[in-house]
């Protein structure tokens, strides 16, 4: 168990925010992270689990531990894969198509670790982390015990599972199941990604992997080059009656029926459409290449993030009357 003082967040997260942790430690072992906990509990030092860092805002300095999960391995059994928290969640879906099992497949190259995904459950074009997920196994501090939840106990919805709500501080994502499929289903729902395939069917996992990678290096920019978070707002859920009014007033307005039963808008084209395409602050951007990420190449602290994503929201609502909700965690 080793624990560093004084450790730059900056390089921990893919927004970059400058700022400094009281503690920090890697837990490569399950052993460890209950070890580092423990301490914390004996210490009262208030801890913060992280994996890639690529959804998460520090806001100012952290006064406590941050705990970095860095557990590797895979198994796999028939079409059920298993991998470690901190597998890295590319890497995980690349090797899956490696074993010619599919359904990942659109969701490559999205950033950060395996245990992180389920946390925002992550979707892209047209998947969701919550059809594939079969179980997850947890450690819950309090009661120094490992448990598996189902899928139906993690409560996924868009972007959200029980993991952002009841047990924020008090489950710990050690490991994350799959139930994937041996024989290829290609999902091609999502028009940019339909439009690549107009002229042949995609014949292989591997070639819709290719295509998602090829959009998202056009259409994201790569945190590794400008700090981002992805996407910084959720796309609004909106009733049938709020819709009827967006409609009638914006014509172009982009509606989409929702899964949940609800209409789901596009907060890129609500940012592009209040004007914030491009706006800066401070060093902190509205991306040009995608109105939904904010991007952070000063490397300023997550105050100056947070003060530019609340100008967005507020000219977003001065426009539509729509409040968007901040998808990344915030910690402060
Ligand atoms: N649009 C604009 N301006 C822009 C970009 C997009 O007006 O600058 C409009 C266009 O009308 C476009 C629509 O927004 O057709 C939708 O854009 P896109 O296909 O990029 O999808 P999104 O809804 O903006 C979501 C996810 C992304 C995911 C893509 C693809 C959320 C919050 N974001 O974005 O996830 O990659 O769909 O499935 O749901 C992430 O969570 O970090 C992330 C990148």
């Amino acid at each position: 168990m080793v624990i560093v003082e004084q450790t730059e967040l900056g390089p921990l997260t893919t927004m970059a925010a400058s700022g400094c942790s009281r503690y920090f430690a890697e837990a490569g072992n399950a052993d460890t992270l209950r070890a580092l906990i423990r301490h914390c509990q004996e210490k009262h030092i208030r801890w913060q689990i992280l994996g890639g860092g690529s959804n998460v805002v520090f806001n100012g300095n952290f006064d406590g531990m941050v705990i970095r999960l860095t557990m590797k391995g895979r198994q796999r059994c028939g079409s059920v894969v298993t991998a470690s928290a901190g597998e890295g969640w590319d890497e995980f879906v690349a090797w899956t198509l490696d074993q010619g099992l599919s359904g990942l497949e659109n969701l490559s190259l999205i950033p950060g670790t395996v245990g992180a995904a389920p946390v925002q459950n992550i979707g892209a074009y047209g998947v969701e982390l919550a059809e594939l997920m079969d179980r997850v196994q947890v450690y819950y501090p309090e009661s120094d015990a490992f448990e598996e939840l189902s899928r139906a106990d993690c409560q996924f919805a868009y972007r959200d599972s029980i993991f952002k709500k009841e047990l924020v501080g008090r489950a710990v994502i050690v490991s994350v199941t799959f139930s994937l499929r041996e024989t290829f289903l290609p999902r091609l729902d999502y028009p940019i990604l339909a439009d690549q395939f107009s002229v042949k069917a995609p014949q292989s996992a591997a070639e819709v992997r290719a295509a998602v990678i090829r959009i998202r290096q056009r259409r994201l920019p790569d945190p590794a080059v400008i700090p981002n978070a992805g996407s910084f707002f959720k796309n609004p859920l909106i009733s049938a009656a709020d819709a009827q009014r967006l409609i009638s007033e914006w014509p172009d307005i982009p509606v989409h029926a929702s899964p949940e039963g609800d209409f789901k808008l596009s907060a890129a084209w609500l940012i592009d459409q209040a004007g914030c395409k491009r706006l800066a602050q401070d060093g902190v951007k509205v991306s040009d290449q995608h109105a939904l990420v904010l991007t952070n190449p000063g490397r300023a602290s997550g105050a100056v993030v947070l003060a530019l994503a609340t100008e967005v929201q507020q000219r977003v609502s001065d426009r539509f009357g729509i409040s968007l909700e901040i998808e990344p965690v915030v910690i402060s």
